[in-house]
């Protein structure tokens, strides 16, 4: 069932604009990956799935019958398209709003999502087939920060390097591991990716799976000085691709080391 404060659905993603990320009216979208249809309800207190999300679900296997956990579910796509592929899913969200849209999805999807409230693996104390984690990654200038309020900033600020997040999922990541679990992890070089890949290689096995150009959210260009000297102090990858400014997304697949 549709619901009807919806405004019409918005069909694939956006690419490549630098309006702005989050919706101001209630959405309904559609997507479809390799055959499988997922509807997506959007509301202007959570993070609407980006292009980000569909270079993951484009490039990630789920089996049937995994145990797969999504950290940071947002609208809950990722964790849908999992148990649309046979995934028994958890997933977790720090945003109240986000749990509650994500099962509200899960419901337009007629699928069954665990969902809990709470940091990273908050709720969850198994280990996982599969581990998924799209979470917040950017640097974001506190200008856009406060233009956005307090809500939507959690969504998207990484901290001052843009990988406080993923840094600390790493660290915990490793309690919900069995010997063959893969974990599925984005870096994003509007980041200090170098520290990320740094620490990924430490504690796992990687395997780089894909990668992408993606452009940038709209505050780069806003904030085009900023974002050139970070590049230039080498912490950060972006580039200029005609009149966009895009970084790349690389995709680790991650595996315990030691594993036999
Ligand atoms: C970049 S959005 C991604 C949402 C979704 N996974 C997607 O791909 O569209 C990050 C999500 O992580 C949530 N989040 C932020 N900090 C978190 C944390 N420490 N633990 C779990 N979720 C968190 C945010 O509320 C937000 O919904």
């Amino acid at each position: 069932m549709v619901e009807d404060d919806l405004v019409p659905a918005s069909i694939g993603f956006a690419r490549n604009r630098q309006k702005s990320h989050f919706v101001k009216e209630p959405e309904l979208r559609k997507y479809s990956f390799w055959g499988l249809e997922i509807l997506t309800k959007v509301t202007p207190d959570i993070f609407p799935p980006s292009c980000c999300a569909s270079f993951i679900v484009g490039n990630i296997t789920i089996f049937p019958g995994e145990k797969v956990v999504d950290v940071g579910t947002g609208s809950g796509i990722l964790a849908i398209f999992a148990a649309k592929k046979g995934g028994i899913v958890s997933a977790t969200d720090t945003s109240a709003d986000a749990i509650a849209v994500a099962e509200k999805n899960a419901v337009l999807n007629n699928v069954k999502l665990s969902l809990h409230k709470g940091k990273y693996f908050a709720g969850v104390n198994e280990k996982f087939d599969v581990i998924i984690a799209n979470l917040p990654q950017e640097i974001v200038p506190n200008s856009y920060l406060k233009s956005v309020g307090s809500k939507l900033s959690k969504t998207i600020d990484g901290g001052k390097l843009g990988n406080k997040h993923v840094l600390k999922f790493l660290e915990l990541a490793k309690n919900h591991l069995h010997k063959d679990t893969r974990i599925f992890l984005p870096v994003y070089t509007a980041t200090d990716y170098a520290s990320t890949i740094r620490k990924i290689l430490f504690h796992y096995n990687a395997r780089l799976v894909a990668f992408e150009n993606i452009s940038t959210k709209e505050f780069v260009p806003e904030n085009e000085t900023f974002f050139r000297s970070l590049n230039e102090r080498g912490k950060t990858r972006i580039f200029k691709k005609g009149k966009n400014w895009v970084a790349n997304v690389y995709l680790f697949e991650l595996t315990p080391k030691n594993r036999d």
